[in-house]
């Protein structure tokens, strides 16, 4: 397709980290917002909003490492019309390269009324406060009408108008409740545009929820009649049904740019991996029939397309799996295959990885090798899910065994190494075999988590494929995440458990780590942001 000279630059903010970690269940502790992290700046995201720094020390502290690491995304950190949040979000930003101040205050009646409690002349003289106010340490201001969409027209014009005349570089209108339609959404986005005063000296937003599944349509609407900037996130991960997805705009401008003449710098080959990070490290499964990133997006079944789509690509494809990142099929890791080709197949999947973690990664690589004949990319990936985003190992698995039968329940025992040298065994019953073992691993570790979340599925097909289990576990109001891989259902299950187990650890403090280090928490935590 020809590149189209008038081909406007669409912004990507991508709040993945902060509308979508707010999710009930998409909780991430503090490595994993960091792995987040340098893959959004591998995507090339304009702006990445890290967090909402005023919710929580967690937050606070999340935000301002993040902060001290990206290097080319803007990072913005959420508040509200307050000084204490504009203050956190100034303490938090204080190390970035680029840092963006997002105020945000809701415009719409029932909101005013019921959750405000404020009068619209008091929204707006709020809003011109609060942009002043942050605009005080920061050049990059970004102000939300939250629940825009609901809101007077006109109103929030006046209230846009006046938040760039205090101002604020970029004015965002979301669709808090997804409630809009495609159509009326784009008019409404252009009749803002028309009637904001000084719009031409900021950047026109739009935030979409996806209640209505309409989040994406919505946002391409908006691009269409004047939006300059989409806020998004990967896998659409967010409160409810979600936010607009970040893959599905990207590529929705990419494939039809001859349409839409807009564009974003998103490096589309980084999308797959970051498809994949995300629901790795909150356990949120991508549904197969997804829309650019789910397992099916590029599957053909039926013969007649299988037909066609050996005989010209485009008969059945609008884009390439390559063009997200999907690699090529390349020639399946086995027994024999030397550290050369494990490498070369770890760059064709986009991990550039340490030494250190190679080295781990190949001897684990080799033992799979010993169970399985044929390793296939999802195995590989695993494995490195598995190392990249894990906590600290307070406990790691020494030995595990379950013996198991129709009618008597089930005996797990289990030994487990901590980091302090100490080795510890327990034998358990339980309902079952992962009952029973993971009621040995919580009378070792002295703590009861809630077991929120068990999934258990084969990476690959086949009954040598490898077992691949997603555990979430509560702990004193937190969620905390585990995956783990293997040949054996029990002993991923037991991974998952473990990994789960030692990222509590490591945010309680438990872990033996360094006080210093404990005093780095994570936000992972179970309460309502903005
Ligand atoms: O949905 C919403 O309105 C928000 C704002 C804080 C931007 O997330
Ligand atoms: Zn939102």
């Amino acid at each position: 397709m020809s590149a189209n000279d008038k081909t406007r630059h669409i912004v990507i903010f991508d709040t993945t980290l902060r509308d979508g970690e707010q999710a009930p269940g998409c909780s991430m502790n503090l490595q994993e917002k960091i792995e987040v992290a340098r893959q959004l700046e591998k995507l090339s995201v304009d702006v990445m909003e890290a967090g909402f720094p005023a919710s929580s020390p967690g937050d606070l502290e999340s935000v301002k490492i993040i902060a001290g690491i990206v290097r080319n995304s803007i990072v913005a950190g959420l508040c509200r019309c307050r000084e204490q949040d504009i203050d956190a979000a100034r303490e938090a930003l204080a190390k970035a390269v680029s840092p963006r101040v997002h105020v945000f205050l809701a415009t719409s009646p029932i909101h005013m009324e019921y959750k405000l409690r404020m009068t619209p002349d008091q929204v707006l003289a709020a809003s011109v406060e609060y942009v002043k106010y942050a605009k005080k340490f920061c050049s990059d201001v970004e102000f939300s009408a939250e629940d825009a969409f609901r809101s007077e027209p006109d109103f929030v014009c006046k209230v846009f108008g006046e938040a760039i005349k205090a101002g604020a570089t970029t004015v965002n209108f979301p669709d808090t409740v997804g409630y809009a339609m495609p159509g009326e959404f784009g008019e409404r986005i252009r009749y803002i545009k028309e009637h904001t005063p000084h719009i031409e000296k900021a950047r026109l937003s739009v935030h979409c929820h996806n209640d209505l599944g309409l989040a994406v349509a919505n946002s391409i609407s908006a691009i269409r009649n004047g939006a300059d900037q989409a806020e998004c996130t990967v896998n659409g991960i967010g409160e409810r049904a979600g936010n607009a997805s970040l893959e599905e705009i990207v590529m929705s401008l990419r494939v039809r740019r001859d349409l839409l003449a807009a564009d974003t710098g998103i490096d589309s080959t980084q999308i797959y991996a970051a498809s994949r990070l995300v629901s790795q490290v909150t356990g949120v499964k991508v549904q197969p029939n997804k829309a650019i990133v789910g397992d099916n997006a590029f599957a053909h079944e039926a013969g007649i397309h299988q037909h066609g789509v050996m005989a010209k690509r485009e008969t059945y494809e609008i884009m390439t799996p390559e063009s997200i990142g999907i690699p090529r099929k390349a020639m399946v890791l086995g027994k024999h295959s030397g550290r050369h080709a494990f490498e070369d197949r770890l760059k064709d999947l986009g991990f550039a990885l340490d030494s250190e973690i190679l080295e781990i990664l190949f001897a684990q690589f080799k033992d799979l090798t010993d169970k399985k004949k044929n390793v296939s990319d999802r195995d590989i990936e695993a494995l490195v899910m598995d190392l990249s985003a894990a906590a600290p190992e307070t406990w790691k698995l020494d030995q595990w065994a379950v013996n198991t039968g129709s009618a008597l329940g089930a005996a797990g025992t289990i030994r487990l190494k901590h980091t302090n040298g100490e080795t510890k065994k327990l034998v358990s019953l339980g309902d079952g075999p992962i009952d029973s073992i993971f009621k040995a691993i919580n009378g070792i570790i002295g703590k009861e988590p809630e077991l929120e979340l068990y999934e258990i599925g084969a990476i690959t097909g086949g009954s040598a494929s490898q077992g691949e289990t997603m555990v979430r576990i509560l702990w004193k109001d937190r969620y905390y995440n585990g995956h783990g891989v293997s040949t054996d259902v029990i002993e991923s299950s037991i991974k998952a458990y473990l990994s789960a187990v030692n990222a509590m650890e490591y945010e309680t403090g438990t872990s033996g780590r360094t006080a210093a280090e404990q005093r780095s928490p994570s936000g992972n935590r179970k309460q309502e942001n903005g």
